[in-house]
């Protein structure tokens, strides 16, 4: 998979490149790059952003400048390379970042990730240039480099080879195969300490109740819903 991040802090991609399943999905072929607004700006002194028209408080990143990158990366009209290539802005009110999503993400070939930064982006880079929006929460942070890092770790983890073991990644919270549920605890040795047990069917080696164990953990985990553990 070829990932290609849009950004204004490239280099705070060099350490999550250097992260295990990162590194492991990267040797297996895979290419996280990233492309530098401010190298293709075709604006004096770097500039990549501007005021916001109608006044009001912060930046906003310059749509000139979102599509000379875009050019300088992929040689065409943005407007058209979006229609052959998913181009995403990282947003805070854009399509939630689920599993369902994440994995359609993974079976794509090619991936471009747009971060935004101060205000945001100025509105037709959303409306021309990107074929979707994604967000990783409610909630605003202070640019998309670290949404696109999430959005890049969930993606790698599923490709085959980057855990190290296919099988990993199949049986996790969210997934298909724990039909959307969180996954179920996990124990391991000792198998008691300060009084606290380890529940007996883990150390029964009786596989199949086992799995129903867990399966009903699971079920049990979803019906919680999600804020249950906090206080
Ligand atoms: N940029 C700022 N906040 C964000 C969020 N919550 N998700 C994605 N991109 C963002």
């Amino acid at each position: 998979m070829q990932i290609d991040v849009f950004t204004l802090f490239p280099h705070w991609f060099d350490w999550f490149r250097g992260q295990r399943h990162v590194a492991n999905a990267l040797a297996l072929g895979s290419a996280l790059e990233c492309v530098d607004y401010r190298a293709h700006t075709p604006l004096s002194a770097g500039q990549v952003d501007d005021t916001p028209f109608g006044g009001g408080a912060g930046m906003v990143l310059r749509v000139d400048v979102v599509e000379a990158a875009l050019r300088a990366r992929y040689g065409e009209d943005p407007v058209a390379l979006r229609e052959r290539r998913r181009v995403i802005a990282l947003t805070p009110g854009g399509r939630l970042l689920d599993d369902a999503l994440v994995s359609e993400l993974a079976a794509a070939d090619e991936l471009t990730l747009l971060c935004g930064r101060y205000e945001g982006f100025d509105e037709r880079i959303l409306d021309h240039f990107c074929s979707g929006q994604l967000s990783i929460g409610r909630y605003v942070i202070s640019g998309g480099e670290l949404a696109a890092m999430v959005v890049c770790d969930a993606v790698l983890r599923k490709l085959p080879g980057a855990l190290g073991s296919n099988i990993s990644a199949t049986e996790e919270s969210f997934s298909t195969a724990l039909d959307g549920a969180p996954e179920y605890p996990h124990y391991t040795r000792p198998a008691a300490w300060r009084g606290w047990a380890v529940p007996e069917v883990l150390l029964s080696g009786h596989h199949a109740r086992i799995r129903e164990w867990r399966a009903q953990q699971s079920r049990a985990r979803a019906r919680q819903s999600g804020g249950a553990s906090l206080p």
